[in-house]
C-alpha cells in the first residue's frame, strides 16, 4: 500500500520528466553502466527509448519544396465572384455566404534545395493553402508566379533533375539548368520572370500567389467554367535584386520565416485577397494560347480579376514539425463545386502529391491532425502504420467495414447537385498541344518590365548563360530574340561582353543601363513591382 509521501512524490512527478511508457525519468544524466567507469548495459530503457526516438527524428524532406514556413489562419468569402452571387459559377460553400470564415493553414516554401537552405535563393516559392471547409478539405497548392516552365507533366522529374545539384559533385550548376531550358522552349517565359527581381520576392508576406493551373467552377446545374485562382497581398509586392539578396543572405538565412512569425507574433497579420479569372468552358480557338497551357497568363484585359474573398494568417503553429513538416498538400484535394480540367500538368501533380505523402509522412498522413478533415470522415480504411483513428462508428455495426451492407456500416452518400460530365472525345495519344507559342508573351512580360527589372534581368542571365556550352547559349539567344528585339540584343551584348572580359558579368554595365544603376534607383524608389 502507498504511504502519504508516495502518493505526494506521484502527484509531483504527473508534472515531471517521464519516458513514453508514461515511467518517469529520474536519471536523464548518465546511462546506466557496471560501475562508474564501467561498460553500459543493453536493458537500459530509458536511454534506448530516447536514442532510438532521436535516431528517427527526420522524415523524408519533400522532394522539392523542402524548405518552408507556415500558419493557420482564417478565410473570409466576399458571398460574390465580382458583381456577381458565387452561386453563378459555383456551388462550393466556403464562397456563398458574405463573412463566412473557414479556417485554413498556409505553408510557403523554396523549391529546388533542401530544408536548411538559405531563402534569398533564386527559385519558384510555393503558396500552398489548405481550407478545412465544412465539406471537407481544399488544398490550393500554388506558387507565387503565375505560370510554370513545363506545360506537361512527363517532363517534370526530368525538370527538377536538371535543376537540382549535379549528382556528381552536389553542386547547382547554371549549365545543367540552362540545357534542360534551352531544349525546351516552353521554360523561356517562366525562366524570363525567375531571373528577374520576381525569382527572389523580399519575404513570404509581400508576394502573390496563384493556383497556376486551370481549374473549373461548377455550379448546381452541372455547368463548369474554366478558372484560374490568384492571390495577391495587401501588404504590396516586394522582390529583390541579386545584390540586396546576397547582402541578406551574408547575415541571415532565415529572413522570410523570421519576417513571418515575427509578423504574426506582433499582431501584424498579413493578408490576402483572392482573384479567380473566368472564361467560359471550351477549346477558344480564337486565342493565341491553349486555356489548359500553364505556360500562358490569361491576359487580365480579357479575363480580369474577380475578387472572392480574403486569408488572413493569425497563428504561428505551435510545433514546426507536427504542423508544417508533416503538413501535406496535393492538388486532388477539391471540395464540391471545383473540379479538375483537362490541364496536362494538373492532372500530373495531382497523382503525384499524394503518392509521395504516403511515402514521406506515411499511409495514415491523413490522420495526423493538420491534415486531418474537420468534418466527419467516415471511411472503411484500415491498419497501416501508424493508424490511430478508428472511423466505424458503434451504433452503425461496428465490425461492418465493407459497403454495400445489409446489416450496417456507412452508406453513400447523396450528391450534393448535378454532376458536372463533360463529353471527351479523341484518339489515345502522346503529342504535344497545337498552339505552343513559347516565346510570345515572354516578350510582352519583358516590355512590361520596369527598367531596373530588365537590368536585372539580363544580368541574371548573363551572369549563369556565359558559363554554358557556346550551344545552350546560343538556343537561348535565338529564344530572346524572337520574343523581343531589345531583349534579344541586350543579352547578345551582354554575353559578348563577358566573353571578352568586358564585364564580370555579375555586375556590370549590360545594354543601356547598367543593373548598378538600375539598383541604386530601385533602392531609391523601394522598388514595391507591379503586379503582371
Ligand atoms: C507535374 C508537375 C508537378 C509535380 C509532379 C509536382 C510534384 C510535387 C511533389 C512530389 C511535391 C512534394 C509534396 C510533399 O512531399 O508533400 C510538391 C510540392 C509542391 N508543389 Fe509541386 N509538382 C508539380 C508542379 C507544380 C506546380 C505547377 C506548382 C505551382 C502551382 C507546384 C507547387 C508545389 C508546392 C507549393 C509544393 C509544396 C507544398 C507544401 O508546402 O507542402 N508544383 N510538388
Amino acid at each position: 500500500m502507498a504511504d502519504k509521501s508516495d502518493r505526494s512524490k506521484q502527484e509531483k512527478n504527473k508534472e515531471r520528466l517521464t519516458n513514453r511508457q508514461g515511467h518517469p525519468v529520474t536519471q536523464n544524466q548518465n546511462i546506466r553502466t557496471v560501475g562508474n567507469r564501467g561498460p553500459g548495459t543493453l536493458e537500459n530503457y530509458d536511454y534506448i527509448e530516447k536514442i532510438s526516438h532521436f535516431d528517427r527524428e527526420r522524415v523524408p524532406e519533400r522532394v522539392v519544396h523542402g524548405r518552408g514556413a507556415g500558419a493557420h489562419g482564417y478565410f473570409e468569402a466576399y458571398g460574390k465572384i465580382g458583381d456577381e452571387p458565387a452561386s453563378k459559377y459555383t456551388r462550393a460553400k466556403l464562397f456563398q455566404e458574405k463573412g463566412k470564415r473557414t479556417p485554413v493553414f498556409v505553408r510557403f516554401s523554396t523549391v529546388i534545395h533542401g530544408t536548411h537552405s538559405p531563402e534569398t535563393l533564386r527559385d519558384p516559392r510555393g503558396f500552398a493553402v489548405k481550407f478545412y471547409t465544412e465539406d471537407g478539405n481544399w488544398d490550393l497548392v500554388g506558387n507565387n508566379i503565375k505560370i510554370f516552365f513545363v506545360r506537361d507533366a512527363m517532363k517534370f522529374p526530368d525538370m527538377i533533375h536538371a535543376f537540382k545539384p549535379d549528382p556528381v559533385t552536389n553542386i547547382q550548376d547554371p549549365e545543367r539548368f540552362f540545357d534542360f531550358c534551352a531544349s525546351s522552349p516552353e521554360t523561356f517565359h517562366m525562366v524570363t520572370f525567375i531571373h528577374s527581381p520576381w525569382g527572389i520576392p523580399a519575404n513570404y508576406r509581400q508576394m502573390q500567389g496563384s493556383g497556376v493551373n486551370t481549374y473549373k467552377l461548377v455550379n448546381d446545374d452541372g455547368k463548369a467554367v474554366l478558372v484560374k485562382f490568384h492571390w495577391e497581398p495587401n501588404q504590396g509586392i516586394k522582390n529583390l535584386t541579386q545584390k540586396e539578396a546576397e547582402e541578406i543572405q551574408g547575415q541571415n538565412f532565415n529572413h522570410a520565416t523570421q519576417d513571418l512569425y515575427e509578423a504574426i507574433e506582433e499582431g501584424n497579420y498579413p493578408e490576402w485577397e483572392l482573384y479567380v479569372q473566368i472564361m467560359e468552358d471550351g477549346e477558344h480557338p480564337e486565342l493565341d494560347f491553349d486555356p489548359l497551357d500553364d505556360t500562358k497568363l490569361w491576359p487580365e484585359d480579357q479575363f480580369p480579376w474577380l475578387p472572392v474573398g480574403k486569408l488572413v494568417l493569425d497563428k504561428n503553429p505551435d510545433d514546426y514539425f507536427a504542423e508544417v513538416e508533416q503538413s501535406a498538400f496535393g492538388t486532388g484535394v477539391l471540395v464540391d463545386g471545383i473540379d479538375f480540367s483537362d490541364d496536362k500538368m494538373l492532372q500530373g501533380r495531382t497523382f503525384s502529391y499524394s503518392d509521395t505523402q504516403r511515402h514521406r509522412v506515411g499511409a495514415n498522413y491523413l490522420q495526423l491532425p493538420i491534415n486531418r478533415a474537420r468534418t466527419e470522415v467516415n471511411t472503411n480504411q484500415e491498419g497501416g502504420n501508424m493508424r490511430y483513428e478508428v472511423d466505424r462508428e458503434p451504433s452503425k455495426n461496428p465490425a461492418i467495414n465493407y459497403e454495400p451492407s445489409i446489416l450496417g456500416g456507412y452508406e453513400e452518400a447523396e450528391p450534393y447537385g448535378k454532376d458536372h460530365e463533360p463529353y471527351v472525345e479523341g484518339n489515345l495519344t502522346r503529342e504535344s498541344i497545337d498552339r505552343t507559342s513559347n516565346t510570345k508573351q515572354a516578350g510582352e512580360t519583358f516590355r512590361q518590365f520596369e527598367e531596373w527589372e530588365k537590368a536585372e534581368l539580363i544580368s541574371n542571365l548573363v551572369n549563369d548563360l556565359s558559363v554554358c556550352d557556346q550551344r545552350i547559349q546560343d538556343r537561348w539567344m535565338e529564344l530572346a530574340e524572337e520574343a523581343d528585339e531589345e531583349y534579344g540584343l541586350r543579352l547578345r551584348e551582354g554575353l559578348e561582353k563577358a566573353k571578352n572580359g568586358m564585364d564580370d558579368s555579375s555586375r556590370g554595365p549590360i545594354g543601356n543601363t547598367s543593373a548598378s544603376e538600375a539598383t541604386e534607383k530601385a533602392e531609391r524608389e523601394g522598388h514595391e513591382a507591379d503586379p503582371y
